[in-house]
């Protein structure tokens, strides 16, 4: 990227700065970048924080020029965890504009967030994972300079997977076990996340980039250190793999946010322990301190 002195490059962020990794870019690339946040519910943190924000469904985008203006690099975090079909292609479609819009506009850089491999039969049964693949295949067919990174399970404040699993464990003293927890899990931060986006969307090139956390954990052992943190003994109620994600849809099907069933599925298929991602010029955050500090947060929270 060409800097001009006394002019930050901007980022287009699409997907915004509220989400769980978004939060993490505005604290990465705020400092040095002009960052402009582009998602359907901009929040006042975000102005406070300095960034331009712009209310936005890219579902409903269908002119991404005005977006792209003056643009230096853009980075796409905009998906869903759970949606309605028609959400997941008409967000893809928005996406697909956006690359073409990208690459007519001549942007210099591209970072597309996806997500790791995935059982094979999501790609045709699991608008997740089939549109989020449309997405990366919109971007690798593109004439654009692209960084497509794609992280396993993140860990991080207020995130939805292992601080949820906290609580839950706190709350009934138990915890499912799926299947015989023997395959792998490698939680990476996500402010190592950030960091990586930045070192990838620096380098140049297209480049399509695994990153998994410092350590490969086998699955029970985390659980078990989740338990441990709270003060707890593990307690499991086991679960065959296949009632596990019959569980997990049922939960599902009730409301509940705490697992879907393709996660249970994409963990038990032992596709989620991607090795560390290597270049950053620091050691991984390591999952225990968070999980430690959690812990502590979880147990003021039910004293207080
Ligand atoms: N969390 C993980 O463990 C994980 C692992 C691997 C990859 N990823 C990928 O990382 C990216 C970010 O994930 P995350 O965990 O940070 O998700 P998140 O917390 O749900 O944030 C996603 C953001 O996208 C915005 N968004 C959603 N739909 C949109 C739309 N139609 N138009 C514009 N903005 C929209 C949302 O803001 P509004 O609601 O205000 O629109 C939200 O803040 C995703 O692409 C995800 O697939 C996540």
């Amino acid at each position: 990227m060409t800097e001009v002195p006394g002019q930050k490059p901007v980022l287009l962020l699409v997907g915004g700065g509220t989400g769980l990794v978004g939060r993490s870019i505005v604290a990465e690339f705020g400092r040095d970048h002009e960052i402009r946040s582009v998602h359907r519910r901009p929040a006042a943190a975000e102005t406070a924080a300095g960034l331009s924000t712009r209310a936005a469904d890219a579902e409903a985008v269908t002119d991404w020029r005005p977006f792209l203006e003056g643009v230096d690099m853009v980075l796409t975090l905009a998906w869903y965890r759970q949606a309605r079909r028609r959400h997941f292609v008409r967000l893809a479609d928005g996406l697909e504009r956006l690359v073409h819009d990208a690459e007519d506009a001549g942007v210099r850089r591209f970072v597309h967030v996806s997500v790791p491999d995935a059982p094979a039969h999501f790609d045709v049964d699991l608008p997740y994972l089939s549109e989020k693949r449309r997405v990366d295949r919109a971007v690798r067919s593109s004439r654009l300079d692209y960084a497509i990174v794609r992280p396993t399970m993140l860990f991080g404040p207020k995130d939805v997977l292992l601080t949820v699993m906290m609580r839950t464990i706190h709350r009934y003293h138990r915890f499912p076990m799926f299947g015989d927890g023997e395959y792998h899990i490698s939680p990476i931060s996500v402010a190592d996340v950030a960091s990586i986006l930045r070192r990838e969307g620096a380098r140049g090139g297209r480049t399509d980039t695994v990153a998994g956390g410092p350590r490969r954990w086998r699955y029970r052992d985390l659980t078990d250190a989740l338990f441990r943190a709270l003060g707890l003994k593990p307690r499991y109620f086991h679960l065959s793999g296949p009632n596990s994600v019959r569980l997990a849809w049922l939960l599902e099907t009730l409301g509940s946010t705490l697992l879907y069933a393709y996660e249970a599925e994409w963990l038990l298929s032992d596709m989620l322990g991607l090795p560390p991602y290597v270049g950053l010029d620091r050691p991984l955050a390591d999952v225990e301190p968070f999980i430690e500090a959690e812990a502590r947060r979880i147990g003021q929270l039910s004293r207080g």
